[in-house]
C-alpha cells in the first residue's frame, strides 16, 4: 500500500470543485485517510516546490499556490502515485485524456486544479510538509 499526495489547488477550491475531485478519488477506489484545507504561506509555496527552483514559472507558480486555500489530503492503495496521476491528466490540460480531471476542469497548464506526487521520495517529502503520522488514518 502506498501513499500518495494530492492537493485542490486554490482554483479548483474557487471553483466548488472539491466535491467533483472527492467523488472521482472515492469512485476509483482510492482511499482518502487524511485532509486539510489550508492557505500557503509563500515562503510554504516555495518550500513544497522547492524542486521547481530555478524553472520559469516557479514564482507565478508559487503565487498561485498561496491565492486562497488548497485542499490537501493524503490517498492510500495499490500503486496510489500512478493511479492518482492518471485521474488528474496531464501537467498541459491540452494533452490531458478525456475524463481526466484536468482535461474537464483545468483552464491553462498553471491553473490545473489538483497536484499529485510524481514518486515515492516526492510523496514522502510532500505528505510531510502537511501532516504528521498521527493526523493520517491509515
Ligand atoms: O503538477 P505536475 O506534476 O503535473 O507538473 P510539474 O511539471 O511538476 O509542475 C508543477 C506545476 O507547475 C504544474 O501542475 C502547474 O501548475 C505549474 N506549471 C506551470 O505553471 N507552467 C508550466 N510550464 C509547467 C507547470
Ligand atoms: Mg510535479
Amino acid at each position: 500500500m502506498i501513499q500518495t499526495l494530492a492537493i485542490i489547488k486554490p482554483d479548483g477550491v474557487k471553483r466548488g470543485l472539491i466535491g467533483d475531485v472527492i467523488k472521482r478519488i472515492e469512485e476509483h477506489g482510492l482511499r482518502i485517510v487524511a485532509m486539510r484545507m489550508m492557505l500557503l504561506s509563500k515562503e510554504r509555496a516555495e518550500f513544497f516546490y522547492a524542486a521547481h527552483r530555478g524553472r520559469k514559472f516557479y514564482d507565478s507558480l508559487t503565487s498561485f499556490m498561496c491565492s486562497g486555500p488548497c485542499l490537501a489530503m493524503v490517498l492510500m492503495g495499490e500503486n496510489a502515485i500512478g493511479r492518482w496521476r492518471e485521474l488528474m491528466g496531464e501537467t498541459d490540460c491540452t494533452q490531458a485524456a478525456e475524463g481526466t480531471i484536468r482535461r474537464d476542469f483545468a483552464t491553462d497548464i498553471q491553473k490545473n486544479v489538483v497536484h499529485g506526487s510524481d514518486s515515492e521520495a516526492a510523496a514522502i517529502f510532500e505528505i510531510s510538509c502537511f501532516f504528521n503520522r498521527f493526523e493520517i488514518s491509515a
